[in-house]
């Protein structure tokens, strides 16, 4: 169980540019969730995911996994059971390393390894079965540098590698945004599939709300550093899609948007 507690954030702290986000904020994400995210541009969600992920330092509050006290870990030392996948295909992988190198990179995450010793045979096997589930053919291309990717084949590239070592927690920040309709699909289904066979606690943000209402367990709509919609379960399997669109024109005329 993760939870965010009393969390305040504020950006240039005084300054005339002062921003406050989150002003005693508090969300508790249990381990069988996957939370959908969903919310108008600037409404702290990627801040959330920073804060999670030990991206961004706190002003106050505390962030604890499985009651264990968080708040200081470095976001390196977070990493090694938070998988991460962003917007940005590019960010997911290393273009001048081929889709091998990538694979034994991301096998071998926080351990000290000489990169001929990480890429073994056995290894390689698994890496082809881990790329055989995408069905894009990239088993055959294991060889190929990654920059010569599509931008939809290094996302399912980055799904696999984000979560190839043992993870509790995968954050999604419009890991489908940058994708054309039939590829973010199919990236949606596979990160379904990952999150589902890991048994993954998932916060993913999106600005898709037909994943967000189809997918997860919970969905979550934010406002101002705000929780404005909170459903889980059944509550959010029969929430209507016309709910979540009043809501955000609730929130455009009350900004004057
Ligand atoms: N590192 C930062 N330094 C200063 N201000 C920031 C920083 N990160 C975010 N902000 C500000 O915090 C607010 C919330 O930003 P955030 O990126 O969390 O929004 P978001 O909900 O993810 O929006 P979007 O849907 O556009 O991605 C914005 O006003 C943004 O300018
Ligand atoms: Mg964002």
């Amino acid at each position: 169980m993760l939870n965010l507690e009393h969390i305040d954030k504020t950006f240039y702290r005084g300054t005339v540019n002062e921003t406050p986000i989150f002003t005693d904020f508090n969300l508790t994400v249990e381990k069988d969730q996957f939370i959908s995210v969903i919310g108008s541009n600037g409404s702290g969600k990627s801040t959330l995911l920073n804060i999670i992920c030990g991206s961004l330092p706190i002003d106050n509050g505390c962030l604890l996994l499985n009651d264990q006290d968080i708040t200081k870990m470095k976001d390196f030392k977070r990493s090694e059971f938070i998988a991460r996948v962003y917007q940005d295909p590019a960010k997911g992988s290393c273009a001048s390393f081929s889709i091998l190198e990538n694979m034994a990179l991301a096998d071998n995450k926080g351990k000290p390894f000489l990169f001929k010793k990480a890429v073994n045979k056995d290894r390689i096997d698994f890496y082809r079965t881990q790329l055989e589930k995408l069905h894009l053919g990239l088993e055959n291309r294991i060889h190929d540098n990654v920059g010569n990717l599509s931008g939809g084949q290094r996302q399912a590239l980055a799904m696999i590698t984000a979560t190839l070592t043992p993870n509790k927690i995968l954050i999604l920040d419009e890991h489908t945004a940058a994708l054309d309709p039939k590829t973010s699909e199919i990236i949606m289904e596979l990160t379904n599939e990952i999150v589902t066979e890991k048994k993954l606690t998932t916060i993913m943000v999106t600005h898709n709300l037909k994943f967000a209402i189809s997918y997860g367990n919970r969905i979550l709509m934010m406002h101002q550093g705000e929780c404005i919609i909170d459903k889980c379960g059944d509550e959010k399997n029969n929430l209507a899609l016309s709910e979540i669109l009043d809501k955000f024109n609730e929130i455009s005329i009350e900004t004057g948007n």
